[in-house]
């Protein structure tokens, strides 16, 4: 499945957002929220580098590793190098954040792997690590025939698709589930730090939304090199 218009100006959209993303959630966690620590008396400071490294790597550095073949001008061999790496970088930022929200947890005493969202998360790190080996192994190193690598391709990128919705939408649930949290604690719902989680959330779905947006468009006319859109 393609639709027929040019993924660059999706693309642009998706690094706009990508950005405005990234402030949003450093605002929030290190202006509204006391800052980020991996060590503290404070424990919910090392809580906050869990929203942080779960957007800025796995949702939005990984959502640049999806569109790196539909918004890069350079030779396949190139882009998949950089699909690859970019894909890597993501992974090892949501392990670790991951690792932060289980530390706060056993910090604080408080029980790990009770929440829908937490059940969502373990199997998303899970499908995506999944995902970058096989990928590495059919089409970077050792490599698969061209037969497999084509006979994969589809495949790798439904499933990788499946992957990063199902991340985008958990994301989403997080900023919920933390924000209800806070306002069950007191904060003001209408606030502005409510609104602003609310508006993370909000973004982070019109991100994923432009990243397969751009996938589904059309490689630059000037690139023989990209797979074909779904
Ligand atoms: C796709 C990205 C994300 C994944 C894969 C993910 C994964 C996880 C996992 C596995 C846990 C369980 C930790 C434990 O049981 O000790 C967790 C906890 C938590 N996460 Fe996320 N997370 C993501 C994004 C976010 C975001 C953006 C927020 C926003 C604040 C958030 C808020 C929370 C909260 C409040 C907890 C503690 C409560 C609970 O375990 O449900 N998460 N996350």
């Amino acid at each position: 499945m393609a639709i027929g218009v040019k993924a660059t100006p999706f693309t642009f959209i998706v690094h706009a957002l990508g950005i405005a993303g990234a402030v949003m959630v450093l605002v929030w966690t290190i202006h509204f929220r006391g800052g980020l620590a991996w060590e503290a008396s404070n424990k919910s400071l090392i809580f906050n580098i869990h929203p942080v490294l779960m957007l800025i790597g796995l949702i939005i550095i990984g959502g640049e590793a999806i569109i790196s073949y539909k918004s890069l001008p350079l030779k396949k061999e190139v882009k998949k190098l950089i699909h690859l790496v970019l894909h890597a970088i993501a992974l090892v930022l949501g392990i670790i954040g991951i690792y932060t929200a289980f530390k706060y947890h056993n910090e604080s005493s408080i029980a790990n792997l009770y929440s829908l969202h937490s059940w969502l998360g373990i199997v998303i790190i899970v499908l995506y690590g999944i995902q970058w080996v096989y990928g590495f192994v059919i089409f970077f190193f050792p490599g698969g025939s061209s037969a497999v690598r084509s006979e994969s391709l589809p495949w790798h990128v439904l499933f990788g698709l499946f992957v990063y919705i199902l991340a985008v939408g958990n994301a989403a649930i997080g900023f919920l589930e933390k924000l209800t949290f806070l306002e069950n604690s007191g904060l003001a719902k209408y606030g502005s730090e409510a609104l602003l989680v609310n508006f993370t959330a909000v973004l982070t779905i019109l991100y994923g939304a432009f990243v397969i947006l751009s996938v589904l468009a059309l490689a630059p006319p000037e690139d023989d090199y990209s797979y074909s859109a779904l």
